[in-house]
């Protein structure tokens, strides 16, 4: 996979227009959802080579990332002349940055493309790394390729334009990219202070050092064959729970259902490893300050376990695969973990988030 270069900003129309100006390329084309056209467009469509690139717009929810808004961005390439040496910008979130750069990977066999994304789940994880895809026949990111955008351009100043919520949701990636690298990085995450109004430099600063990780890793390992497999980290625990509340009347964002799958996977990390239970305690109370709980009862167990049967990470049937941790930055992967221990691992959920 070729390497991608992330370039975190300090002047937005600069860092563009320079790589934009890197690529040879006949037509531009920049994708944006109904939200991005409105509120990060606007940044940067009096750049010049902006001005003349064909828009295509798509909507915002993770509802649309559907074969049917795939082939809607094939057809607006197609009937717009896009050629294999154009060039695309995917300015959005994830399901932006995922489904736009499925579209440039697959149109006449892969076009350029460049991500600029708007959303902390987006910078510091679906935009970079090369992972590309739509939802399929009800499961998410079923079909994609890796495929890196040439370049990523972070500017933490569209973060201006999330709510809360979604910011503190993409900071749950940014907590786990902290559990598997250093005890240094964690630190700083834990005492990140969002009681206040966010200090945006602050946290562009953690952002750099988040993707420095999540790079260093993608870099060794592109196709998650192996130590990429750390990224999972929370995420087989927590794509049941984000499953299971999508069925209920309060569906969660993707990266408070990640939060709390990292309570339970580093309680089967203390249990299973000796992760020492000091910093299980003090992530923990970060997590329940700044996420709240999922509700569920022991009835949802069975229900919660069959969900993680499901997860596509899983290596042979009826075992379910985790990353775990022995300590912050040392990383266990492929770990088989008993249906009796992840049921522990809930009540114990259920004990310290109550
Ligand atoms: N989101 C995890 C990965 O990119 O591998």
């Amino acid at each position: 996979m070729s390497k991608q270069e992330i370039i975190i900003c300090n002047n937005l129309r600069n860092d563009l227009e320079k790589a934009i100006s890197s690529h040879k390329y006949d037509k531009l084309f920049i994708l944006t959802d109904n939200h991005t056209y409105c509120q990060c467009l606007p940044v940067i469509e009096n750049i010049n080579q902006i001005k003349d690139a064909t828009h295509i717009t798509i909507g915002v929810e993770d509802i649309n990332k559907t074969l049917e808004t795939l082939a809607y961005v094939w057809l607006k390439l197609s009937n717009s002349g896009a050629t294999r040496h154009s060039l695309m910008i995917n300015l959005g979130g994830g399901m932006v940055t995922d489904l736009g750069g499925f579209a440039a990977a697959t149109f006449k066999r892969g076009i350029q493309f460049i991500n600029i994304p708007t959303t902390l789940l987006s910078m510091v994880d679906a935009a970079v790394g090369g992972k590309t895809g739509i939802n399929f026949n009800g499961l998410k990111n079923e079909i994609g390729a890796f495929a890196p955008a040439s370049e990523v351009i972070i500017d933490s100043e569209f973060l201006k334009t999330s709510d809360y919520e979604n910011i503190i949701s993409g900071y749950a990636e940014m907590l786990k990219h902290g559990l598997i690298s250093t005890e240094e990085n964690w630190k700083e995450l834990i005492k990140f202070d969002f009681d206040k109004e966010i200090d945006y430099k602050s946290l562009q600063n953690l952002i750099g050092k988040s993707v420095a990780i999540k790079e260093n890793i993608v870099e060794q390992d592109p196709h998650e064959k192996g130590i990429r497999k750390a990224l999972n980290l929370g995420h087989t625990i927590g794509h049941a729970f984000e499953s299971f509340a999508l069925k209920t009347e309060h569906p969660s964002l993707h990266g408070y259902a990640v939060a709390w799958g990292l309570v339970c996977e580093l309680y089967l990390s203390h249990v299973k490893l000796n992760f020492p239970k000091e910093k299980l305690r003090q992530t923990v109370t970060f997590i329940k300050e700044h996420y709240g709980r999922l509700n569920f009862s022991c009835k949802d167990y069975d229900t919660l376990y069959e969900l993680m049967t499901h997860d596509k990470k899983n290596e042979s049937a009826g075992e379910i695969n985790f990353t775990l941790l022995s300590n912050i930055g040392e990383i266990k992967i492929n770990q088989t973990v008993s249906k009796e221990d992840i049921f522990e691992s809930l009540d114990f959920y259920s004990e310290t988030m109550g």
